[in-house]
């Protein structure tokens, strides 16, 4: 069968996010954790294409779509937010040529880091990057509670003041300031990206007049990207993002935790939270304080 590679465009990046809750869900019930995955608006996909078509690639056999990469860069920094193959044609290579063409995207701007986030389960995935020069470093762990199950632990995010991030220089230039420090990087588009969502709310922190740090916390209940100034300001920065979604009235709570985060981990497991899927983060190179932020999904980051 003759597999071709070219270019995404607008118009197929709903039907290969399709194929890629077909490919997680197929992954995931493989490894006995249940399906995963819903499909969902490819917006953040049609975000990133208009920004940079470079890092957006499909792979087609016999006019079907079998596989999509999609990676995204800030600054000097490349991200891999998805790359899938669809079940029945895995193994053949074409998930190492999608990679190769998304490498390019980071080759072109002069990229100095690469990363992803993958599933500490998918012992493929991990090979393939390894063999690229990427490198398992962190485990992050998918958090989630029933909100009715949730442990009242009100008092913990009691100090700190919630003000909803505006669109203006002042709150632009803050979350460039966390992000920069926390991360390496600033991700303004990003931002640009979750404040056009109306189902998002974000919101700066605030002990007194000193501001310590943003989240963004989903209708649907998920928390994230949250980032704190300090690692002292992590466990109350999670309380609060973690009441928001709460008060949201979603059905379930989420976050993304990193493994190194003792403070986000202790406030999980003391509110109730559950383990659901564990992930890895790879990369070329060591980057960011985990103590300090909490990444949004596997994609996002
Ligand atoms: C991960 C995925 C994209 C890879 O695509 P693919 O087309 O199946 O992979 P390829 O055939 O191009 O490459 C597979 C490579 O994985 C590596 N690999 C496979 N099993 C391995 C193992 N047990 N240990 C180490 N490396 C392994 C090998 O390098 C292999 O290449 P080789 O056969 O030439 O030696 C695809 O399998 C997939 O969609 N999986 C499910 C979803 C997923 O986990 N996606 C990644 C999300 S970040």
């Amino acid at each position: 069968m003759q597999i071709t590679f070219r270019p995404a465009r607008a118009d197929e990046l709903q039907a290969a996010e399709a194929l890629v809750v077909r490919s997680i869900n197929d992954l995931t019930v493989r490894h006995g954790f249940g399906p995963m995955a819903s499909l969902r608006p490819a917006d953040f996909q049609l975000f990133s294409l208009k920004d940079d078509p470079d890092g957006l690639w499909v792979a087609e056999a016999d006019g079907d779509l079998v596989g999509f990469a999609f990676s995204w860069v800030c600054d000097d920094f490349w991200f891999l937010a998805e790359l899938f193959v669809s079940p029945d044609q895995q193994g053949r290579g074409i998930g190492d040529a999608l990679l190769r063409r998304t490498f390019e995207q980071a080759g072109k701007v002069g990229a100095v880091n690469r990363a992803l986030i993958t599933f500490t389960f998918n012992t493929v995935s991990q090979g393939l990057y390894i063999r690229h020069g990427l490198y398992p470093r962190l485990p992050i762990y998918f958090f989630k509670a029933a909100r009715d199950s949730l442990n009242n632990r009100r008092g913990e995010a009691d100090h700190l003041r919630c003000m909803d991030i505006r669109n203006t220089e002042l709150d632009r230039e803050r979350l460039a300031e966390i992000d920069m420090s926390a991360l390496g990087f600033s991700r303004a588009k990003h931002h640009q990206f979750l404040l056009s969502d109306a189902n998002n709310r974000g919101v700066l922190f605030y002990d007194g007049d000193d501001c310590v740090g943003y989240a963004y916390v989903h209708s649907g209940g998920h928390v994230g990207p949250l980032a704190v100034a300090r690692p002292g300001n992590m466990g109350a920065g999670f309380a609060t993002a973690l009441k928001l979604a709460e008060e949201s009235g979603a059905a379930d709570v989420s976050a993304f935790l990193p493994g190194t985060n003792a403070a986000a981990l202790d406030a999980a497991a003391g509110h109730g939270m559950r383990i659901t899927f564990p992930m890895v983060l790879v990369s070329a190179g060591e980057f960011g304080d985990w103590s300090r932020y909490l990444p949004r999904n596997p994609g996002f980051m």
